[in-house]
């Protein structure tokens, strides 16, 4: 087992990572509570495949250990959705020593990060990633949100879990489209900190869509290693941190303007860091040919290098509800050079050149993963 540890003072959790894990009630100790509730919430597609199988490890833990199911898919992480955790919590009386778990991929560890943030203004939760994109980035750092029509995750909270705990052998039952999605995100780690991991990743991506265990295990603890050290540093994104949304700031804008659910977060970051290398190479930032090589390797991910035509107004509109823009002007994380990102504002023309340059009218996200 790999252990990371978040160094967070008061704050810092370990994350485990291997496989078989969910069947290892040891791993779950360090979040045990005995004369207390643990509430498993997971969606309709993850919760018959291992809810059973994580009640087992909890139950020598707790006194009782609950389900809340949510419905599956991006477009439910609303308010509704979120809403129905905290109706389970109170009809079942449970009180501030609850501990919630969330059993799933990015949009569940969201929503259950959020809603153990404000139940009773805040009670324990650990993360149990189950998808890549979720093992690698989302279920670490301790991001919580739920997305709004008019902005992608723009309600949420920075609370961080008490453990993380990515069992390895459920990506075994991840669709191939979703391991591509998040296959973005470990690029994406590459891209912005480490240049050999990026040469690593060329040389394994074939083993890690084939999902070899070994390739999957070191993506998702050097994934963690690197996002542990910028969280440690800027756990609430006053600088650093935001690094991390490499290709966001074009990808939250395919994402929200198709439409949530259409394109999958890792399929919008996948096309938007493209862009946004397109945008650094414009800039007099980055080398055509690194672009490039970053182009095909998101490519061999099974992911879209192309994006979709929102229109230019739209596009600008979507672009400027992002986290990162100050004053009304919209910032990106470009690269000066493979490894070393920086923030910077752009003119919207700049942008919009990018986004022209890889404009595919009627494209759809799924083409890419065939
Ligand atoms: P997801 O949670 O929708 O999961 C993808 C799909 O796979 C779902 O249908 C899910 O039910 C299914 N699934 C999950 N595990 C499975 C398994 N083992 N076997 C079979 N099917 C399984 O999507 P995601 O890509 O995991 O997460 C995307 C979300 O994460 C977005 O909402 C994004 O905004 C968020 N995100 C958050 C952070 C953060 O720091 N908090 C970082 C990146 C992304
Ligand atoms: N996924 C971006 C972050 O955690 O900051």
């Amino acid at each position: 087992m790999t252990t990371v540890r978040i160094a967070l003072d008061s704050r810092a959790y370990d994350i485990r990572i291997a496989s078989g894990l969910l069947d290892s009630p040891d791993v779950f100790a360090a979040a045990a509570a005995r004369q207390a509730t643990a509430l498993i919430v997971s969606n309709t597609t993850v919760a018959p495949l291992y809810a059973a199988r994580l009640e087992r490890s909890l139950a020598p833990h707790f006194a009782r250990v609950l389900h809340c199911v949510l419905p599956d898919g991006e477009e439910y992480k609303t308010w509704d959705t979120l809403n129905q955790i905290f109706t389970d919590l109170l009809r079942h009386q449970c009180d501030r020593k609850t501990t919630l778990f969330a059993l799933g991929g990015g949009v569940i560890g969201d929503m259950t990060g959020f809603a153990a943030a404000s139940y009773m203004r805040g009670v324990p939760f650990v993360q149990v990633p189950t998808t890549l994109l979720a093992q690698v980035d989302s279920s670490v750092g301790g991001k919580t949100a739920i997305n709004h029509p008019l902005g992608k995750n723009m309600i949420g909270a920075f609370y961080q879990p008490r453990l993380v705990v990515a069992d390895l052998s459920t990506l075994h039952t991840l669709p191939q489209r979703e391991l591509s999605a998040g296959m973005a995100e470990v690029i994406k780690h590459a891209a912005i900190a480490d240049v050999d991991f990026l040469d690593w990743l060329e040389a394994n991506i074939d083993a890690l869509m084939a999902r070899d265990d070994a390739a999957l295990a070191e993506a998702v603890a050097r994934c963690c290693r690197i996002k542990a050290h910028v969280v440690s540093q800027d756990e609430t994104e006053a600088g650093l941190r935001a690094i991390l949304n490499f290709g966001h700031t074009f990808g939250h804008a395919i994402e929200a303007g198709m439409g949530y659910g259409n394109w999958l977060h890792g399929e919008a970051v996948g096309a938007g860091m493209v862009l946004a290398a397109d945008l650094s190479v414009r800039l007099g930032l980055l080398p055509r040919q690194d672009a490039e090589r970053l182009a095909r390797l998101i490519a061999r991910a099974g992911l879209p290098v192309q994006a979709p035509d929102l229109g230019a107004a739209r596009w600008a509109e979507w672009m400027q509800v992002d986290k990162k823009t100050e004053g009304g002007e919209v910032r990106f994380v470009l690269l000066h050079g493979l490894g070393r990102p920086v923030l910077r504002a752009a003119a919207m023309a700049e942008a919009q050149a990018s986004i022209a340059a890889h404009v595919r009218a009627g494209l759809s996200p799924a083409e890419h993963a065939a």
